[in-house]
């Protein structure tokens, strides 16, 4: 039967402009559609940030604090957060298939703590087509800026992003700081934007002074890594201090997972990366969901 016989009428919505809408995360409006859908499950289109939640320490330091059972420790903490950050090994074997949130690999192996200096700059331990075997959203490569990996590790990045680009998955460079990189605002300002000069479409990186400057000259987005176990107020000032200069989310792990309430600190997490709550109002949350046990 013809439209016509049907009676159905067509409508062409000639008075409707066509649909023209400006990419909401940093520096990825040239990207084409598969690397803007995937980016738009890292980062929430609504806030245009992010809650990365990183369990990836395993692959230089072994059963870290917290994550001795990772199958235990981390399915429980996949509602609260955006991005799952692990290891192939790790999320092969201890996450759900079934989850529907986002998956950055890091796809970069480093000597382990057995050494002395880890930064000489490793290879690759997950390459293209084994992302995209696992559906990942996000490449990471671990860099070594001022260090002796800097060559190696920016050549691993480069390629990675080289590759993510080919197929719409987005790298995620991580700046390392080793023993002989200082965590000053001069080596900040340097190492992220080597990294996103370099094709990184994200950047991980850490607080410090002066953090405007650094987000700025970033030509992409900052996400925040957590470092070591701070008290839970402390490191929520930390991420709101971080998002109000600038960050575009976090990448966190020590001080989610070995809070005394994972839970707690990672919902109290996401209300500030989103919702801009308070340091005050977050720990208020975090409390709440403690309190309940
Ligand atoms: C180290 C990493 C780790 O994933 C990250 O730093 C761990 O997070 P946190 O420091 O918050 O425990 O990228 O290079």
């Amino acid at each position: 039967m013809t439209d016509a016989a049907a009676k159905v009428l067509h409508d062409y919505h000639l008075d409707v402009p066509p649909r023209q809408e400006v990419f909401p995360v940093k520096g990825a409006g040239h990207c084409d559609w598969g690397m803007q859908n995937r980016m738009a499950r890292l980062f929430n289109p609504k806030s245009g940030n992010t809650v990365m939640l990183a369990f990836d320490h395993g692959y230089i330091m072994g059963p870290t604090a917290g994550l001795e059972r990772i199958d235990v420790t981390i399915p429980p903490l996949i509602p609260y957060v955006d991005v799952l950050m692990g290891t192939k090994g790790a999320i092969r074997a201890c996450l759900p298939p079934t989850m529907q949130k986002a998956k950055c690999i890091r796809v970069t192996y480093d000597a382990t703590v057995l050494y002395d200096e880890m930064s000489n700059g490793g290879g690759i331990a997950c390459d293209i087509e084994n992302a995209i075997r696992m559906n990942a959203d996000c490449m990471a490569v671990q860099t070594f800026i001022g260090a002796p990996g800097e060559s190696r590790s920016l050549e691993l990045l480069a390629r990675t992003a080289d590759a993510g680009a080919r197929y719409g998955i987005p790298t995620l460079g991580v700046v390392a700081v080793g023993k002989q990189m200082e965590r000053t605002e001069k080596f900040f300002l340097l190492a992220t934007r080597v990294l996103a000069e370099n094709g990184a479409n994200i950047v991980k990186s850490y607080y410090c002074e002066g953090f405007e400057k650094v987000a700025a000259a970033c030509p992409v987005p900052i996400v925040i890594a957590g470092g070591k176990k701070l008290p839970e107020p402390e490191a929520l000032e930390m991420a709101w201090r971080a998002i109000q200069s600038g960050a575009h989310g976090v990448d966190m792990g020590r001080n989610i997972f070995q809070s005394d309430c994972p839970q707690g600190m990672a919902a109290a997490i996401g209300k500030i990366v989103h919702e801009s709550y308070t340091p005050k109002q977050a720990l208020e949350v975090y409390e709440e969901i403690r309190n309940k046990g």
